[in-house]
C-alpha cells in the first residue's frame, strides 16, 4: 500500500492498471495523460518518479469477548469482520454481521451455558483476512483443540438476499463442518424457508480456522454474484440483479439493508449459539 500524504491509501497491482488512481499521484491533465496511457498498456511505472512514497504501517485489533461461564475446554467461536473497505462504510459488509453478534451476546446475558461462547470482531478482513489469519496462527495446539466450531458471519442484510449457507464437503477429507451445515438447512426448514449452498471460497475469516483443523461455515446472504431466475422465485427479489448492488461501494449505508433478512438471520445465529453453548453432542471430537 502506497501512502500519498493527502489522499490516502492507494492499492492495486501492476497487471490490473485500472485499479491505480493517477489522480492520487499528484498528476493531472497534460502530465497524466502519458502515465494513465502506459498503465492501461499493462507497462510498469515507478510510482516513486511521481510522489514521495511512504509506507505505513498500520495496528489493527480484533476484539475477542469469551463467556466467563461454560467448559473452557470446549468453545463455540463465532465471528464477523470489524473493518469495511475504504470505498464505503461496510454497513452490510459486515456491519450486519457484527451487530448480529452483539445483539446474541447482550441477549446471551442471563442464560447458562455448559460450553464457552467466544465471540470475535475481526480486523483487516478486507486487506485479506488478516485479523483472523494472525489469530488462528498464533493458537497453541492445545488452544487450537478448545475451538470446537468457528461459525462466520458476514453479509446478512443483502437487499437482494438469498439464504446461503456454507457447503461442507461430504467425503473421507471434509472441509467444513457438516453438522454445522446441517443445523443451518434445518433451521430454514424449520421456518418454512429454502436456502441455497455456496462454496467455501476463501473469502472470508472462516478460512484460517478449516485451514487449520476447525470445523466451520456460516451463512451469508450474498455479494456481487447475480441472483438467478431459481432465486428469485425461491426467495423473491430480482434476477439478473446483484445479491447487493452495493457490495464495496459507497451506497453500502443503513439504506442499504434487508431488515427481514437481518432479523432472520440474527435469529438463527442466536439458535446456533445456544445449540452449541449447550452441547456438542454429534460433533467430532
Ligand atoms: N468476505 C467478502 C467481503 O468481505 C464477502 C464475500 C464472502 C463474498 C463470501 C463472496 C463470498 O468482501
Ligand atoms: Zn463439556
Ligand atoms: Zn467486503
Ligand atoms: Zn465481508
Amino acid at each position: 500500500v502506497i501512502y500519498n500524504s493527502d489522499r490516502g491509501p492507494l492499492s492495486g497491482t501492476l497487471g490490473d492498471p485500472s485499479a491505480f488512481h493517477v489522480a492520487t499521484f499528484g498528476l493531472s491533465g497534460d502530465d497524466a495523460a502519458p502515465v494513465v496511457a502506459k498503465l492501461q498498456s499493462g507497462a510498469r511505472v515507478d510510482a516513486s518518479a511521481y510522489i514521495d512514497a511512504t509506507v505505513d504501517r498500520i495496528t489493527t485489533t480484533n476484539i475477542i469477548a469469551q463467556t466467563t461461564a461454560g467448559d473452557p475446554d470446549h468453545c463455540v467461536m463465532l465471528g464477523g469482520h470489524s473493518d469495511s473497505v475504504a470505498e464505503g462504510p461496510g454497513i452490510n459488509d459486515d456491519g450486519s454481521g457484527t451487530l448480529a453478534l452483539l445483539e446474541v451476546a447482550t441477549q446471551l446475558a442471563g442464560f447458562a451455558v455448559h460450553n464457552c461462547v467466544r465471540f470475535a470482531w475481526w480486523s483487516a478482513e478486507e486487506e485479506g483476512l488478516l485479523g483472523s489469519d494472525y489469530y488462528v496462527a498464533a493458537l497453541t495446539p492445545r488452544e487450537n483443540r478448545r475451538i470446537r466450531v468457528f461459525m462466520d458471519y458476514d453479509m446478512l442484510a443483502s437487499p437482494n438476499f438469498a439464504y446461503q449457507v456454507y457447503d461442507a464437503r461430504n467425503d473421507a477429507n471434509p472441509v467444513g463442518s457438516q453438522e454445522l451445515r446441517d443445523l443451518y438447512v434445518d433451521w430454514y426448514a424449520a421456518q418454512g424457508l429454502n436456502h441455497t449452498f455456496i462454496a467455501f471460497d476463501g473469502r472470508s475469516d472462516y478460512d484460517a480456522f478449516i485451514r487449520n483443523g476447525i470445523p466451520g461455515g456460516g451463512i451469508a446472504t450474498g455479494a456481487e454474484g447475480l441472483k438467478t431466475e431459481a432465486e428469485a422465485g425461491v426467495f423473491g427479489g430480482t434476477a439478473g440483479l446483484e445479491y447487493d448492488p452495493c457490495y464495496h461501494q459507497l451506497c453500502d449505508d443503513v439504506a442499504n439493508l434487508n431488515a427481514t433478512a437481518w432479523e432472520l438471520n440474527t435469529k438463527l445465529v442466536a439458535h446456533s449459539v445456544a445449540t452449541f453453548a449447550r452441547s456438542f453432542e454429534g460433533f467430532p471430537e
